[in-house]
């Protein structure tokens, strides 16, 4: 694919967990998931806890190996990279977490926090280093009084910039960003959002972005992709998202944040049902005990992801 910064092809990562410290239970968190993020794009990843987000972002990132298909860095596939390759990409792939108390080590000021990635990755200099983080500071909107100080002494807003500006110290080709708003209030996710923006413009960076929200979603992203227990139900280009038919998950999903500006939003129907867990597989389409749309054949056979045009995939009998 033209430009691609990364893609997997029909992913499959199956876990065991030990059910009450005995029986071990293997599940599929994953589900032949297939994607490409091409450059300066932004794919936005919508599913609700436990349908495998975090799971493909640690995949792409090569923190979690799959059990069945390729990953491909710019176009290469990661099993055959050399070492020198590797190397060399790696650092241009780059997360920011959701809770930046946790992924902040807290024993480190945050010069030397910035200062890590760059010294093991660009270059050992550390004068160069830290005028590099001056400027990664000022870009997040942050004064270079906080290179002395430790993370507990900054707030939850100024924690996400400094982990936002630690994965721009190494001039990144894509940032996952695992649900990077969802421990601020909505002022301070605002602002970190539109910083985001920002980068993508200036940097021609390509974002993975996970999150419940769809509003979050939609803020940031070219492509929404939706996932439900370890599958991708539907693919959807940001252009066409409001004026086609979704599959019933994202529909279900819209629902629950109809348009996140209008006053409208506060008489917005509840998700239905429980959230699903990937060890209780339902036969047939996994949504289908959920769907208001269902029919016999949902029970009984599972929709296989099909293109409807060049904007849109859906995995559903009814679309
Ligand atoms: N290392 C692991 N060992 C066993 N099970 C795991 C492991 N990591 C994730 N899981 C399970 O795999 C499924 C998918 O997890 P994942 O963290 O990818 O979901 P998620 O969509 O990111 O959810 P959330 O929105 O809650 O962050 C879940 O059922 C989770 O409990
Ligand atoms: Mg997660």
């Amino acid at each position: 694919m033209n430009n691609s910064i990364v893609e997997v092809k029909n992913i499959w990562k199956r876990y065991e967990i030990k059910r009450w410290g005995l029986k071990r239970i293997a599940f599929n968190a994953l589900i032949n998931v297939s994607l490409n993020v091409s450059k300066g794009e932004t794919v936005g990843i919508l599913g609700e806890s436990g349908c495998g987000k975090t799971t493909l972002g640690k995949i792409i990132l090569d923190l979690e190996k799959p059990d069945k298909g390729e990953v491909f860095w710019f176009g290469k596939k990661l099993k055959e990279l050399t070492k020198e390759e590797y190397k060399i990409y790696r650092p241009k792939f780059q997360a920011v977490f959701q809770d930046p108390y946790s992924s902040l080590n807290p024993r480190y000021k945050i010069a030397d926090i910035l200062l890590e990635p760059y010294l093991i990755n660009v270059e050992k200099n550390k004068k160069k280093g830290l005028e590099k983080a001056e400027e990664v500071l000022n870009l997040v909107g942050l004064r270079t009084e906080v290179l002395k100080k430790y993370p507990h002494a900054l707030s939850g807003g100024e924690r996400q910039r400094v982990a936002l500006a630690r994965a721009l110290m190494v001039s990144p080709s894509l940032i996952v960003l695992d649900e990077p708003t969802s421990a601020l209030d909505i002022t301070l996710a605002v602002q970190i959002l539109e910083l985001l923006k920002d980068f993508k413009k200036s940097f021609n960076l390509s974002y993975i972005l996970i999150s419940h929200s769809l509003p979050v979603v939609l803020y940031l992203s070219d492509w929404i992709v939706v996932m439900y227990l370890g599958r991708i139900v539907e693919i959807c280009k940001k252009d066409v998202f409001s004026k086609v038919k979704h599959h019933p998950y994202t529909l279900m999903l819209l629902d629950a944040h109809p348009d996140p500006f209008s006053p409208k939003r506060f008489f917005s129907k509840k998700v239905k049902g429980e959230i699903a867990s990937p060890l209780y597989r339902p036969n047939g389409c996994e949504f289908h005990p959920r769907c208001e749309e269902r029919e016999k054949a949902c029970s009984e056979n599972i929709p296989q992801l099909r293109k409807i045009n060049d904007f849109q995939y859906i995995a559903c009998f009814k679309r």
